[in-house]
């Protein structure tokens, strides 16, 4: 395999302009300037024919110094000689933004139908990512966002016919791929970021090289941010690498003398002591979740607010991909202006996920704190559970954070771990998520591409067989493959929802239990961020808010109540707000709820039950159990529950609606703690477990336990019930 396959080589720029390869004249900040071909200079807009404004000249100068325009050329003769490139540059250097734009303008050039039908597609592994940089590349090209260039994320389409430029999630570009298997919309791909070796992109990988062997005129570009790239490059038979240097300045690492008991703390304490002794610059603070990221912001600022007008005033933004775009955007903002002329200079300090390590790059950040820990997910094959947990970071994230200090000039960077640790106990790389994942969603869907022969498909790093048989085995059990591992039909249907496997079942089979319209409202409440706000300053006021909404037969019934009593209010933010509910997740819902159309495209019945009859709640009950009877768990002599088969301990997670302790739960989360929980649970009786699901809860191969002895009383007296029938007969 070594070199780049002859028949990849392929004349799609051959008959690019050459000026504008070539380049002419170098300008003074000694980027090269643009051919005859390109009329970024000129008045008027190529992509919708109108006049430039001027804030169309001024980002435009500022792109001109970004590192990868000094490459412009190098970027485009590789791409015309190639089939697959791949690009390595630090985060920063303008890989994201430009280089869809220089793809552009090229197949533009070689695309003599001006009706333009062709598309350049740019994969983000976050959606918080996608959305701002395609609103950033839309201003740069001076279109409206949506028009030429617009984003595509889970429930959210924000394209048109006229769209050259989309930027997607790889999961997106996953589901594209279902319908359009060859992708023949697309001319050029570019995977970027595929450092940070999701599932979606590894996915992407393997099939995308089988995609290039059938379409000899579509290109790849691999983009990245940290060196792997000898390993991109063999496992892409060798494509040419192309390096964008970085315009790193010096970054000064300071770690602590002691390992800290409490990060959060160290943190928040790191932040006061360069707001007070050090030189202006922005503050980068790395944290792992909203809650820990709000409850820091309220901190720092108010520590700021004690420390009098000595010193300069603070904008404190937190950055999470939960965030509504509108304060997404707000990390851009500049610093607040001094208090009064001449006094001490104001400070930014944006305290953020990891989203902020290479996904979205703020200038101006000249110190960066770095507690060495992010959300990670795990996943344990053994007990089917995926969760996300707190963990270390990896030597490469570390040095990842450190670069975002030294953007603008040098910089500092405190690491909350001591050196010794930093040596010791960090891995170098964060493994790649396909090692730590339930892939049971990405076996369904390579299935339905055709791809059976999963133990031999291209994998940059397979999975372990353990996940896969675990992936098959839970598909199987869901009647989306059958025992040859073949898909059927309903697996079909199901692959068609953007949704894991089990909720998806749940929701394919919902018109069988008549309740197809409350499992949609469940789906989508389910697929948002939680939906309760629970502020410090009014936690009673909000739990009673929050008990006023509940089902005590379950949290998911709960859940049905809260959309409900939106819809019937319309929508209205303010009842929102005074029902602490958050209104931004209910829209969210409501996007969700598009789900709808595939529901009529494979012709299932949108229905309800009655709701006076006694049967409405059952039935929603039951066809949830339809889709998670691999998530149930049984009470216990002992007070405590036990999750089936695999035999968990487990408890209720103490944000539960229930006013009782039912026997059996179906639950929608482990969460992993130092104790087991389950959140959002619903009671589900016995009799439906054995009557829904009787081919996994089948005693041949059941482990003894209490659950184990109630369910073979059930099956007994099912028995009777069906001999005595008989006889009556
Ligand atoms: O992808 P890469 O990390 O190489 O860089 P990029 O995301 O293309 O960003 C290049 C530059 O564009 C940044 O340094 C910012 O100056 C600017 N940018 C911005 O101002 N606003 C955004 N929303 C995104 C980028
Ligand atoms: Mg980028």
């Amino acid at each position: 395999m070594g070199k780049q396959r002859k028949r990849g080589v392929i004349s799609l720029f051959d008959v690019v302009d050459e000026s504008l390869l070539k380049g002419t004249a170098a300008t003074s900040n000694g980027c090269s300037a643009h051919g005859n071909g390109d009329n970024l200079n000129t008045s008027v807009n190529r992509w919708n024919g109108r006049h430039y404004s001027q804030r169309y000249y001024e980002i435009l100068e500022k792109r001109k110094t970004l590192p990868v325009w000094h490459q412009k050329d190098e970027f485009l003769q590789a791409l015309k000689a190639n089939q697959i490139l791949i690009l390595v540059g630090e985060t920063g250097s303008g890989k994201t933004t430009q280089i869809p734009q220089f793809v552009l303008e090229a197949v533009e050039l070689e695309t003599p139908d001006k009706r333009r039908k062709f598309m350049i597609g740019c994969t983000q592994p976050r959606r918080v990512a996608a959305m701002s940089v395609s609103r950033r590349v839309a201003e740069e090209m001076d279109v409206n966002i949506g028009d030429e260039v617009g984003y595509s994320i889970r429930f959210e389409d924000c394209t048109s016919s006229r769209t050259i430029l989309k930027y997607l999630t790889d999961g997106m570009l996953l589901r594209e791929a279902m319908a359009d298997p060859l992708l023949e919309r697309y001319k050029v791909i570019i995977l970027d970021e595929a450092h940070e070796r999701t599932l979606a992109t590894d996915v992407l990988f393997g099939l995308l090289k089988e995609v290039l062997k059938n379409r000899p005129d579509l290109k790849l570009v691999v983009m990245s941010a940290t060196l792997e790239a000898e390993k991109f490059q063999g496992y892409f038979y060798g494509a040419p690498l192309m390096k964008v240097p970085g315009r790193l300045h010096p970054v000064e690492i300071f770690y602590t003398q002691e390992p800290e008991r409490d990060y959060l703390e160290a943190a928040i304490r790191t932040v006061m002591q360069i707001h007070q002794y050090e030189a202006p610059g922005d503050v980068l603070v790395f944290l792992t979740g909203e809650e820990e990221i709000e409850d820091a912001c309220k901190k720092i600022s108010k520590e700021v607010a004690n420390m009098g007008d000595n010193y300069g005033p603070i904008k404190v933004v937190p950055l999470y991909s939960t965030l509504p775009p509108a304060m997404q955007q707000k990390i851009f903002d500049s610093a607040p202006p001094p208090l009064m002329e001449g006094g001490p200079p104001g400070r930014k300090i944006v305290v953020s996920t990891n989203i902020a390590e290479t996904s979205l790059t703020i200038d101006g950040i000249v110190y960066v704190i770095d507690p060495g820990f992010a959300k990670q997910k795990v996943y344990n094959p053994r007990i089917c559970v995926e969760s996300l947990l707190v963990s270390p970071i990896s030597k490469a994230s570390a040095h990842q954070r450190t670069g975002r200090a030294g953007r603008t000039q040098p910089g500092k960077c405190f690491r909350l771990y001591t050196e010794k640790s930093f040596h010791n106990d960090l891995q170098p790389q964060t493994h790649p998520e396909i090692l730590r994942s339930n892939i049971a969603n990405t076996v369904l869907t390579l299935t339905k591409l055709g791809i059976d022969d999963l133990v031999h498909f291209d994998f940059m790093d397979p999975p372990a067989p353990e996940t896969l048989m675990r992936a098959l085995e839970v598909l199987n059990y869901l009647g989306a493959l059958d025992d040859d591992g073949n898909l059927t039909k309903l697996g079909e249907i199901m692959s068609e929802f953007p949704l894991d496997p089990q909720m998806a079942k749940m929701l394919v089979i919902s018109p069988e239990f008549n309740c197809s319209n409350e499992i949609l409202s469940i789906s989508a409440m389910l697929s948002i961020p939680n939906c309760f706000v629970r502020p410090r300053e009014a936690q009673k006021a909000a739990d009673e808010a929050k008990a006023m909404f509940a089902h005590i037969d379950g949290d998911h019934l709960t859940l049905l109540n809260v959309y409900h009593a939106y819809k019937k209010n319309n929508e209205d933010p303010s009842w929102c707000y005074e029902n602490f509910i958050n209104h931004r997740a209910l829209k969210a819902a409501d996007n969700v709820k598009q789900l709808v159309r595939n529901m009529v495209r494979y012709n299932l019945k949108l229905c309800s039950t009655d709701f006076n009859s006694r049967d409405y709640y059952n039935n929603i009950r039951k066809a949830m159990l339809a889709g998670y009877f691999m998530q149930v768990a049984h009470l216990e002599h002992a007070g405590h529950y036990l999750t089936l088969k695999d035999k968990q301990v487990v408890h209720l997670h103490p944000s539960n609606c229930l006013d009782h302790k039912p026997e059996w739960v179906i639950y929608n989360e482990f969460v992993l703690t130092s104790r087991n929980f389950i959140r959002t649970v619903t009671d589900v009786r016995g009799e439906w477990i054995i009557d829904i699901a009787p081919h996994y809860f089948d005693l041949e191969n059941f482990p003894q336990c209490e659950a184990r002895r109630v369910l073979e009383k059930l099956y007994k007296k099912r028995e009777k019930e069906r001999e005595e029938s008989k006889n009556k007969k």
